[in-house]
């Protein structure tokens, strides 16, 4: 998929220098075709699934209306994300709510809309969600998150279900929640659970302890048909082996077999991630004792996972070398010592203006991307096919004072 072709990197058919010089750098290309595949992988190995991509990951409205095409349902966690799937012409029936913090103007909001679910996070929010849809004379779908107390095998920062997790509803609350359910009293239906123990998991055990802990409470309410296990799926950032959809399929599908539960997935990094580059050019060369400093034009406010969660992306030169690579540090030009792309790797000498390529940045990395220092965030393009078009054009220095009053 990536490859040198006459010296130069290419992402499938397209030349990666000759994008750059169109649009300039920093900025942010996404493989819609890729994305589009990987949700195919995703139905294959779960056939019985809704698959919900999780517009957190990635909520760019071509990257929207391509995975609506190929069939994907969507994962909100704000209002702003409904949004901005209904503008790209996704039907609210095929949208669910969540979010530890919904406000009550989002709750309002998706309730008129008539969304298909709300992942409900606490018995505060279930109270809230009642009184606003008898106001509203509509009974909405509802699904408790549950809080499973299963610490992933991840990163810290993105563990959401044990114990001291701000996430879910422990399994005692959810289950006296749950007892006190009359559904002919109700002015909701609450008819599904919700588990989502973490993000960019490292193995498929803990997955597997959380959904036991689901199907228990499923035993004991049979009302409850319907199991959203979240996302979590990871992928290899830097050739570090991860177990694969197939595997979570293996061990997931064998415990629904049998069972009338209606099963939605939320992937978000597992579609995107590979399928996004970042392409930053270096402004200048920095030579020390402990390594090459290169210091780029794009950093944490474009891609903030490596400061966030200490997350390892690969990073290519563009133009190809057979000059032998030597210890280098690919850092932004932000004024924070957090603020690097990638240490300690080996890459070919580079000179000002050479570009570089920092891989698997389609997910969590524009989404999270920040104006700070007052830096105008990047344009976003998409290839699809043979031809790529420019998504988001590049914030100007003038969009950053537009709202200031
Ligand atoms: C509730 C919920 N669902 C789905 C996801 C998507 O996770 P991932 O991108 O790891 O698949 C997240 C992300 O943390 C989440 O919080």
């Amino acid at each position: 998929m990536l490859d040198y072709r006459d010296g130069i990197l290419h992402w499938r058919t397209h030349n990666l220098a000759q994008i750059a010089a169109q649009v300039g750098t920093p900025c942010y290309l996404y493989d819609l075709d890729g994305m589009c595949a990987n949700l195919r992988r995703l139905q294959r190995a779960f056939p019985q699934a809704e698959i919900h991509y999780s517009l957190k990951a990635n909520a760019n409205l071509a990257v929207i209306r391509a995975l609506s095409a190929a069939g994907a349902h969507f994962d909100a966690v704000s209002g702003g994300e409904i949004f901005r799937a209904v503008r790209a012409g996704v039907a609210p029936e095929r949208i669910v709510f969540a979010g530890v913090g919904k406000t009550r103007h989002e709750l309002d909001y998706a309730l008129r809309l008539g969304v298909a679910w709300i992942n409900v996070e606490s018995g505060g929010e279930l109270a809230c969600l009642a009184e606003l849809a008898e106001a509203l004379d509509v009974r909405p779908r509802v699904a408790l998150r549950l809080n499973p107390d299963v610490r992933a095998d991840t990163h810290p920062h993105i563990a959401t279900g044990h114990a001291a997790a701000k996430f879910g509803i422990p399994l005692d609350e959810a289950a006296h929640l749950l007892s006190a359910y009359a559904p002919e009293r109700a002015p909701y239906r609450l008819e599904g659970l919700h588990v989502h123990i973490g993000s960019q998991l490292h193995s498929v055990e803990r997955t597997v302890e959380a959904l036991q802990a689901a199907l228990a409470l499923i035993d004991r309410f049979p009302f409850l048909r319907t199991l959203d296990l979240g996302g979590g799926f990871p992928v290899s950032y830097d050739g570090e082996p991860m177990p694969s959809i197939e595997a979570f399929a293996a061990a997931i599908c064998p415990l629904l077999a049998g069972r009338d539960i209606r099963l939605i997935l939320e992937p978000g990094r597992y579609i995107a991630a590979e399928n996004g580059i970042l392409l930053v050019a270096v402004q200048y060369v920095k030579p020390t004792n402990s390594g090459t400093f290169y210091i780029v034009d794009g950093g944490m406010t474009e891609l903030i996972r490596p400061a966030l969660y200490e997350a390892i992306h690969g990073v290519l030169p563009v133009r190809q070398s057979s000059a032998p690579p030597s210890l280098a540090h690919v850092v932004g030009p932000i004024c924070e010592s957090a603020d690097v792309l990638r240490t300690h790797i080996h890459l070919p000498p580079l000179a000002e203006g050479d570009l570089l390529a920092v891989l698997h940045a389609g997910a969590y990395a524009a989404v999270m991307g920040s104006t700070y220092n007052a830096r105008p965030l990047p344009p976003e393009v998409v290839l699809e096919g043979d031809s790529w078009r420019l998504a988001r054009r590049r914030q100007t220095w003038d969009d950053l004072l537009r709202d200031e009053l």
